[in-house]
């Protein structure tokens, strides 16, 4: 009896660890509405987009699925390549949660088959 509890105990341990490797770090909320200011304020639509939507080689789309959050600030505070740099003097962490809610905001694309015309043949 006492055995099967421990048992299931360690079982209970094992699999609240295994769902939190599992699960990326949840995004921080963030204001829409701030963000779609920011993204035009300070830069972002140029290279990206209005909508994060990407500009070809200019810059890379961004919406409606961006990169996991923590990969989406590393982005800004240390950019792989050609982008610019924003420290957190000229961009703090908020202000990049307010432009990642912006992101995840934009509309997702329809699957084929919702759309009546795709889906006919
Ligand atoms: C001058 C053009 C330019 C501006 C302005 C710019 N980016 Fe970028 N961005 C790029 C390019 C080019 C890349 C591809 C990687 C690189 O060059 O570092 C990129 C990559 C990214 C990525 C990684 C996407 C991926 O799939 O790899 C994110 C996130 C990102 N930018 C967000 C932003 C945000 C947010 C802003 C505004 C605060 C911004 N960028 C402003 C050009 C720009």
């Amino acid at each position: 009896m006492q055995r099967s509890i421990i048992l299931s105990a360690a079982l209970a341990v094992l699999s609240l660890t295994g769902t939190a490797q599992a699960q990326p770090a949840a995004a921080p909320a963030g204001n829409v509405a701030h963000g779609k200011t920011l993204f035009t304020s300070t830069g972002c639509y140029q290279c990206h987009g209005y909508q994060g939507q990407g500009l070809g080689t200019t810059g890379p789309k961004l919406a409606p699925t961006p990169m996991p959050y923590e990969a989406f600030i590393r982005q800004l505070r240390k950019p792989r390549d050609a982008m610019p740099l924003y420290t957190s003097k000229v961009m703090s962490d908020g202000d990049v949660q307010d432009i990642y809610a912006y992101m995840l905001s934009m509309p997702k694309a329809k699957a084929a088959a919702d759309i009546p015309l795709l889906s006919r043949f």
